[in-house]
């Protein structure tokens, strides 16, 4: 491709896309043939995996370190996609964090602990959206795409505090769309358990299998969710769904509805 076409080609930003769910989200985008920013915060190394991935699909990739909790790096972050592309056409807030404690443990979280999940999950995502959104209005309609977690709608999932963040997501997804319309789409997902490190590294290998069971014994589909499928959700949301906003997508495998007899 000449290098004219190549700057005609739309940008994907997707935070925390060094692993898991962003990466097959950055992936997706370079195959659809967008360029991509891969974002991360502490290890450059997986980063710069998932950027040579995207380049071997035929993105031009920016890759950014930017800790979303920092306001002046999500600053920093939409700048430097100023500078390279000069344009954002979707942005998926995948970035987020945790701390796993049984839910009945309540003495397990303190003050500390929510504002810790908050400061990524709901503020981090705020400040990236509002440090983008100049270069989303540019080229109006663009998606932007939260990624949230059935732990926010069915009261199940790492802690307290973790589920409580996403409920605060999917509020501000709703308030958003309203607020960012008509030039921006604002939706969110909300997966099940996607095969990532997130949770193998959380629960540990013996809990995690056990979850992975249980959760195939349950859920309707028989089945857990795997990164490409929420890279699937990312990518109709972000860059196609044209009359949808404010919409929060359970994609559980079936896990609320359960299996039938
Ligand atoms: N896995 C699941 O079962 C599941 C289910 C529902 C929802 N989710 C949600 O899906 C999202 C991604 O999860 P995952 O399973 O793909 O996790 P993962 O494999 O652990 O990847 C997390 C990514 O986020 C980056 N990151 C973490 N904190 C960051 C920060 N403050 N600023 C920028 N980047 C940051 C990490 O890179 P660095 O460590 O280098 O920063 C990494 O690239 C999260 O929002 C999570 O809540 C996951």
């Amino acid at each position: 491709m000449g290098e004219a076409a190549k700057a005609d080609r739309k940008v994907c930003v997707v935070t925390g896309s060094s692993s898991g769910i962003g990466a097959a989200t950055a992936r997706r985008y370079a195959q659809e043939g967008w360029n991509v920013v891969v974002n991360y915060s502490r290890d450059p190394v997986p980063a710069e995996a998932v950027a040579e991935q995207c380049r071997a699909r035929g993105a031009e990739v920016l890759v950014v370190k930017a800790d979303i909790s920092s306001d002046d790096d999500c600053r920093r972050l939409a700048a430097e996609v100023q500078a390279r592309f000069g344009r954002a056409d979707a942005l998926v807030n995948n970035a987020g964090t945790t701390k796993f404690v049984a839910m009945r443990n309540l003495d397990g979280l303190d003050a500390q602990d929510f504002h810790d999940i908050y400061a990524v999950n709901v503020v981090g995502t705020f400040q990236m959206i509002r440090a983008l959104v100049p270069l989303l209005k540019l080229h109006p309609v663009t998606g932007i795409v939260n990624i949230s977690s059935v732990a926010s709608l069915m009261g199940r999932g790492s802690s307290i505090a973790y589920m409580a963040s996403k409920g605060g997501l999917n509020a501000m997804t709703v308030g958003l769309a309203r607020a960012l319309g008509p030039e921006i789409r604002v939706n969110a997902i909300a997966p099940g358990l996607v095969e990532t490190p997130w949770l193998q590294q959380g629960l540990g290998a013996e809990r995690y299998a056990a979850s992975v069971q249980g959760y195939k014994a349950v859920s309707a589909l028989a089945d857990v969710i795997q990164p490409e499928d929420v890279a699937d959700a990312a990518w109709w949301l972000g860059a196609g769904a044209a009359k949808t906003t404010g919409e929060i997508l359970l994609l559980d495998a079936g896990l609320r509805i359960t299996r039938g007899e």
